[in-house]
Order: C-alpha cells, then structure tokens, then sequence
C-alpha cells in the first residue's frame, strides 16, 4: 500500500489475516495532529497508556486512567480516517474479573469508537480475552515486558531469556487460543519472538522483538525524539523533534529580548490599504 492512496480503515480481522504477509505498520498516538500526520503511514495507531509518562510526565504507567485513555482517544480518533484504532486498557480497569474488563472496554470503545482495545498479559488473561471477544470486543494482547508490571517484573528488563522462553511462549499461544487477533511482544530475545511468530496463528507486533515479527510498533515521540528522558536500545530516532523545538524557543527568546521580534511582517497598520477598502 502505497502511503498517499486512499484507503478505508482495517478492521480487527483485516489485522489478523495480514499474518505472514507484508509486515504491519503501527505507531501510538494521544492527539490529533500526530495521528492526523501518521494517519496514511499506519495500518493502525495504539491510543497507548504510555502517555502518562510521554505526556503527562508520569513516572511509570501506573498512575493512567480510564479518563486519561478516553479523552486521548476521542483526540486521536478525530486524526484518523485510513488507520485502525486500539486504545490501551488502563492499569486496574481489567485484571479484576472479566466483568470489570468487559465493562470498561465497553465505555473505551463506545467513548471513543475504538475498533479494538490492548490488554497486558498471557495466560492470566485468556479467560478475560475470551470473554470480551465472545461479546463484540476485538482484543489486542501485549506479552513480554508488560509496563503496568514492573513492579512484580523488577523494572523494564528483556523477558523470556533462557528457560522463561517457555512461558513466553504458553502465553503467546493462551492469547490466541483465547481469540486476541494480535499479540504485542515486547523487549524480548529476537530467536524467541521468531519462535513465537512462527508458532502463533495471529501476527506478532514486535516492539525491541525481532524483524521477523508480523508487524512493528514504536512509541511515536520516542522515534521522532520529542522525548528524551531516556531511550531504550530497541528505539531509533527517526527525527530530533525535541532538539529543534528547543533551538526554536531559544531563537524566539533571543529575538523577544532584542526587540527583533515582532517584525514589520507581524503587525497591523491602523488603516486598511486601498485595494482592501
Ligand atoms: O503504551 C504503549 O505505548 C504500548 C506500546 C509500547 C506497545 O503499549
């Protein structure tokens, strides 16, 4: 697909049958304009709850909420017309039981017009997969580094080395058995998300996974390096967003101060030239 044709959303199952094929092309998003910019290059944007640390300064995923994920998704919807949208489940809002999941992933999709929701976990999840695919709720699941447990996990380190590559593995084939039409594998060795992508029925979305994934995902203010606070091995910079942002406010500062700016070009006359009368 080239990036300037027009082309209709995906839908869940359109993601699902990409398994295989040409790999899938995702980025996450939280406003408008950069799901608007992203819209034709992606096959479908994650509203993630990474934005509590990208945007809102938040220590770790933790502290998201519901609200937070409904209003970036409303923003980001309004961006999108080629792209699918996933929106992230917030720490807390499904783990529970599958009710509480079913309730919450009701009000994400119903409030934002999400086409699927993304939960973390494996095998301690199918049930809750299982139940919300059964009633009209598209699932996404996310193994391996899972950020909402890295207090149980010790931080953000690379999953599944060694004998953990097993589990990592079981977990990958709970989420599909269970009906997930993808599975999101994070900061894992490369030879064990090539197993796993071979073994699953649904396509991998790799994020500091491997090449032979399915698909690709990246945080998008990480790629265009709008946030710097730190930079994970598995991120390339596609752009110094950040770096050109702060040369712009030093320049704007400069020209503040030596009465350079504002310039002729920026002010109003108080009378309309004559052709304008
Ligand atoms: O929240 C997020 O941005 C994510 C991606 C890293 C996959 O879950």
């Amino acid at each position: 697909m080239s990036a300037t044709a027009k082309k209709r959303a995906p839908m869940p199952d359109d993601i699902r049958a990409r398994k295989g094929g040409e790999p899938l092309v995702s980025l996450t998003a939280y406003t408008t304009q950069m799901a608007e910019l992203m819209d034709a290059h992606c096959d479908f944007v994650l509203v993630g709850d990474s934005v509590g640390m990208v945007l809102h300064g938040l220590p770790s995923t933790l502290g998201v909420t519901m609200e937070m994920m409904i209003m970036h998704g409303q923003a980001v919807a309004r961006g999108l017309s080629s792209a699918m949208m996933v929106v992230d489940m917030p720490f807390g809002s499904y783990e529970e039981s599958p009710q509480q999941a079913f309730r919450n992933a009701a009000r994400i999709m119903s409030e934002t017009g999400a086409a699927a929701v993304k939960l973390e976990g494996g095998v301690t999840m199918a049930e809750t997969i299982a139940f919300l695919v059964a009633r009209g709720i598209p699932v996404m699941a996310h193994i391996g580094l899972t950020p909402q447990s890295i207090n149980t996990l010790g931080g953000y380190k690379v999953q599944g080395r060694g004998d953990a590559g097993d589990a990592l593995l079981a977990d990958a084939q709970a989420v599909s058995e269970a009906g997930a039409f993808a599975v999101v594998l994070e900061k894992v060795p490369a030879t064990l998300a090539d197993t796993v992508t071979a073994a699953v029925a649904i396509p991998t979305i790799g994020i500091g996974a491997s090449a032979g994934c399915d698909g690709q995902i990246l945080v998008v203010d990480d790629m265009i390096g709008l946030f710097t606070a730190f930079k994970a091995k598995f991120v390339k910079r596609y752009a110094n967003l950040g770096a050109d942002a702060e040369a712009a406010f030093a320049e704007y500062a400069r020209e503040v101060r030596a009465r350079e700016f504002p310039a002729v070009e920026h002010l109003f006359a108080d009378t309309l030239p004559e052709k304008n009368k």
